[in-house]
């Protein structure tokens, strides 16, 4: 046992799940599209559940989906899975309506998160198969004193900075490039202000850094990656199949 564990603090999650998925190009908004007979919201929340310390946790899905998830998304979890075993005593789940940004989406389930948390974790639905202990090493990382961490995996791809024409500008050094993931975790003080700056990001640490707080990396998870597109989902059946999730 460490310091970190004798810390006081408790821990909300924000799942964001209220974007259209017009990149995944399905019926429905991505976070209901079904992986192994199951949407990815429901993977996902059934995750958040399990992860030892959190107290709340915030669902944000698109407007016309708020009843639904209140009625059955967030029962489905309850049913015969690790997180079914806390559903007496495990955290309390809101529903709320998200908005046009992912951002925006995020400040509504801060908003809906109440005070009373000390660390709020933000995580995409999108990233439906994130493991338990990812979570678990983002709150390790708060607890040991970071103010805001995220989860990052060395590239294999060499990256280019190209411009409008077309042409290369750059080529950063690989080595010092990590593919960031979620969830990303923040005290509830920081993220606040990151979030009041007023600017939009495809992530929560970039308001963080526009704030100059420093945001710490830990190692991410392969089954963290995020379902964009059709291959993607293709690529998270086949590792929901070997974590035996069929
Ligand atoms: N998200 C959200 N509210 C938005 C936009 C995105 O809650 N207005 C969520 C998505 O539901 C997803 C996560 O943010 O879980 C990451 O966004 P992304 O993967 O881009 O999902 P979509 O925006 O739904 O997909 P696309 O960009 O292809 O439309
Ligand atoms: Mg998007």
């Amino acid at each position: 046992m460490s310091d970190a564990d004798a810390a006081p603090r408790s821990v909300g999650v924000v799942v964001v799940a209220a974007g259209s998925g017009t990149r995944l190009g399905a019926a429905v908004p991505k976070a209901f599209v079904e992986l192994a007979g199951r949407s990815l919201l429901d993977h996902a929340v059934c995750r958040v559940l399990a992860v030892p310390g959190v107290v709340r946790v915030v669902v944000v899905v698109p407007a016309a989906y708020v009843e639904r998830v209140q009625h059955t998304v967030l029962a489905a979890p309850r049913r015969g899975s690790s997180a079914s075993r806390r559903s007496s005593t495990g955290p309390q789940v809101l529903v709320v309506a998200g908005g046009a940004e992912r951002t925006d989406s995020v400040a509504a389930g801060l908003a809906a998160l109440g005070s009373d948390v000390d660390l709020v974790l933000v995580h995409d639905a999108a990233r439906a198969l994130a493991p338990v202990a990812l979570f678990e090493r983002v709150i390790a990382a708060l607890d040991a004193g970071a103010e805001a961490v995220v989860p990052g995996l060395p590239l294999t791809d060499t990256v280019k900075v190209v411009d409008a024409d077309g042409y290369v500008r750059d080529t950063p050094d690989r080595a010092l490039l990590r593919a960031i993931q979620t969830p990303q975790g923040f005290t509830r003080a920081v993220l606040t202000r990151a979030h009041a700056s007023g600017l939009q990001a495809t992530d929560d640490a970039a308001l963080a850094e526009a704030c100059g707080i420093p945001v710490l990396v830990v190692p991410g998870e392969e089954d963290a990656l995020k379902i964009t597109t059709r291959d993607d989902l293709a690529r998270a059946s086949l590792r929901s199949a070997l974590l035996g999730e069929v």
